[in-house]
């Protein structure tokens, strides 16, 4: 495994590989549904690199930009014990030199949920993955259903910029009691752990209404709102039932759609989602 810091050494060992290249763009602080990702980018390319940067430009101002959990030893641990190839572990001068002023903004499926919360969250994470995507040039690219919309803003853009990479998406990793891993969980104390298995359990019943026939939208809405209020130190931030492509919220489940919810758990603000088809 090699670990490199610089786009110059990337794009000289990218040159000398033959066959399919597979990419697993990270912020590090890895966990299993991380390794997921790679482990199944293992079994279908001929070479793996993963990235870890926390990219600043996806923070906004009052976010967890300087608190993000961050770990190099261990996560070149773990990625060595995956398989990984080439680590690619940037800095931020190497990716974002004085002047720069370029940037990749995806309209439509980024103004809702996670858009809404958060102004300009998308337009980091999208330019970031395109400047990634030019410097590894993989064959495909993998990211976790976890991050629903980030995968809808990914596919757009690759469509339409036609960057000919194939978008792998994996399922949600869960802890055993339900909850989706995340490196944020870290932030939750005891009594914030118990409590953050709301998010599956909304879910959970988001899926069973529907598999039961529900086609109504709001009453799944409002059947998840009214679990979550029964939680003390949860608050919602949303609850949705969306389009799986637009993101467009539903009146009726007609289309494959993804139920997902932004929810507070003391100061964490934790995402999670189920597809709907
Ligand atoms: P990060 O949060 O580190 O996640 C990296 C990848 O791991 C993403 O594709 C995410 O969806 C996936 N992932 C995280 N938790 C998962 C889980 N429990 N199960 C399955 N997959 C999971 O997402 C980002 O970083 C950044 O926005 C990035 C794409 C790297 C751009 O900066």
């Amino acid at each position: 495994m090699e670990v490199v810091k610089t786009i110059s050494e990337v794009r000289a060992i990218r040159q000398k590989l033959n066959g399919a290249v597979g990419f697993v763009p990270t912020m590090g602080y890895l966990h299993q549904g991380h390794l997921t990702l790679v482990k199944q980018a293992r079994i279908e390319n001929s070479a793996i690199i993963v990235s870890i940067y926390v990219n600043p430009t996806q923070f906004g101002p009052k976010e967890d930009f300087a608190a993000y959990p961050r770990d190099l030893d261990r996560d070149l641990g773990l990625l060595w014990g995956v398989g990984a190839d080439i680590v690619f572990v940037p800095s931020d001068a190497e990716m974002y030199p004085p002047g720069f002023s370029s940037w990749v903004d995806v309209e439509k499926v980024t103004e809702r949920l996670e858009g809404a919360s958060r102004p300009g969250h998308f337009r980091g994470v999208a330019t970031v993955v395109a400047k990634l995507f030019y410097i590894v040039q993989p064959t495909r690219a993998y990211f976790g259903q976890k991050d629903a919309q980030q995968v809808a803003v990914i596919k757009r853009m690759v469509a339409d910029l036609n960057m000919g990479i194939e978008i792998v998406v994996v399922p949600t990793v869960r802890e055993s009691d339900g909850l989706a891993m995340s490196s944020r969980n870290i932030y939750l104390n005891p009594e914030e752990r118990q409590a953050a298995t709301i998010l599956f359990k909304a879910l959970s019943v988001a899926k069973q209404l529907w598999q039961g026939g529900e086609r109504d939208a709001e009453k799944i809405r409002r059947q998840m709102t009214a679990l979550i209020q029964k939680e003390p130190l949860a608050q919602i931030d949303y609850v949705s039932i969306a389009d799986a492509e637009t993101l467009e919220e539903l009146n009726s489940i007609e289309r494959p759609a993804v139920a997902s919810l932004a929810v507070r758990i003391g100061k964490t603000r934790l995402i999670d989602n189920m597809p709907l088809e």
